[in-house]
């Protein structure tokens, strides 16, 4: 069977350094690993409606944002098919049949919908395209007879809705559709990096994120600022590690070369910790050291994008193509779907000859 990767992100916003530890960084890996017959990236556009649907010019400024993210980081349109969602018609007629194989029910219990309706303040005034989002993510990913969907951890109540609704579609009409899995990131930390303010979730209103595209003073005073041990207050004091950003992020982004590089008292992040534990280590020379990791990760990425940015014409000429491509593959899925669920009423010979038959 062949290895098919399909994932993506919703175009509300830049791209930040959650995003990046979280899959980016992975898709990158995965897309040049060589491993994977296919690698499809979508903008999830449609999807961002969802809950925008009063903000089209935002989603609509946001699509070039995060192509602009994805290429800096190193996705490459000749090896990956970068799409946007809204330009695959087949994502909504596969949306509609997957909808009556899932309950209202089944759609409450989906924790990130459940989490999402209370962040929102939804309650009863929850839109009905929102609420259904699963289904369409189900879609999103049967489409590209997806094997493989490397995500956050937020994301496997969806990919765990597509299994059930692909099983459920295989039962009932035969097997059509595959299976994925999620592939979340090896390391803890990536799981879920926190804001810089020691918030469970970054986000733009709360002011802390650090975005893929900031200017290097602009990293820097967001990790001099960063949340750390309030009850390290002296350099002497020891300190701890449980819910301490600057480590967190340490464990998402430090590699042992960092310290021979800024840092070459300590052999590696261990040795660093158990300083820090001890006592004798301040948070300002932890914080300066994240910042030469973090600057050396994010000045590549920064420098590779105001390259994209000097071409936008091309960037939305990847998009199309890739657009093209991509509803090429989900038309063959829509094909195999509805001879599976008979509605292929012209193209189905037998049928017809079988029907004038009985009216003999
Ligand atoms: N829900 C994802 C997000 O919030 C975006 C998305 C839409 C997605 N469809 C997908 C991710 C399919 C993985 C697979 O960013």
């Amino acid at each position: 069977m062949s290895k098919i990767i399909l994932t993506g992100d919703r175009p509300t916003g830049k791209l930040h350094v959650g995003h990046y530890v979280g899959s980016l960084r992975r898709r990158v890996e995965l897309q040049d690993s060589g491993e994977y017959d296919k690698v499809f990236i979508m903008i999830a556009d449609a999807q961002a409606l969802t809950d925008n649907a009063e903000h089209p010019e935002k989603v609509r400024q946001n699509v070039v944002e995060v192509a602009l993210d994805y290429m800096a980081c190193g996705l490459d349109p000749e090896k990956s098919t970068l799409f946007i969602q809204s330009q695959i018609p087949q994502l909504c007629e596969l949306s509609f049949y997957y909808m009556n194989l899932v309950t209202v029910s089944r759609l409450q219990r989906n924790p990130t919908v459940k989490s999402e309706i209370q962040m929102r303040k939804f309650e009863s005034s929850i839109p009905v395209g929102f609420f259904t989002y699963p289904i369409s993510q189900a879609a999103d990913i049967t489409a590209f007879q997806a094997t493989t969907v490397p995500a956050g951890e937020d994301q496997m109540p969806m990919v765990e809705q597509t299994r059930e609704i692909v099983h459920k579609f295989n039962a009932v009409y035969g097997d059509t559709l595959v299976e994925p899995k999620i592939l979340l990131p090896d390391n803890q930390a990536c799981l879920r990096l926190p804001g810089t303010d020691g918030k469970a979730k970054m986000s733009k209103s709360l002011g802390n994120c650090i975005y893929l595209s900031e200017e290097a003073d602009e990293i820097k005073k967001k990790v001099m600022s960063m949340f750390t041990d309030p009850n390290h207050l002296r350099v002497e004091d020891p300190g701890s590690l449980e819910g301490n950003t600057v480590f967190t992020y340490l464990d998402a982004f430090c590699r042992k070369e960092h310290f021979g590089r800024y840092l070459p008292e300590y052999e590696d992040l261990d040795e660093l910790k158990a300083h820090y534990q001890r006592g004798g280590l301040g948070d300002v020379k932890v914080k300066k050291f994240l910042n030469h990791v973090l600057q050396e990760e994010l000045e590549l990425i920064r420098a590779r994008r105001k390259e994209l940015q000097k071409d936008i014409p091309y960037i939305y000429e990847v998009l199309r193509r890739g657009s093209e491509e991509a509803e090429q593959v989900a038309a063959q899925t829509l094909d195999k779907v509805r001879d599976a669920m008979k509605i292929n009423y012209f193209s189905d010979t037998e049928l017809i000859q079988g029907q004038a038959e009985k009216f003999q």
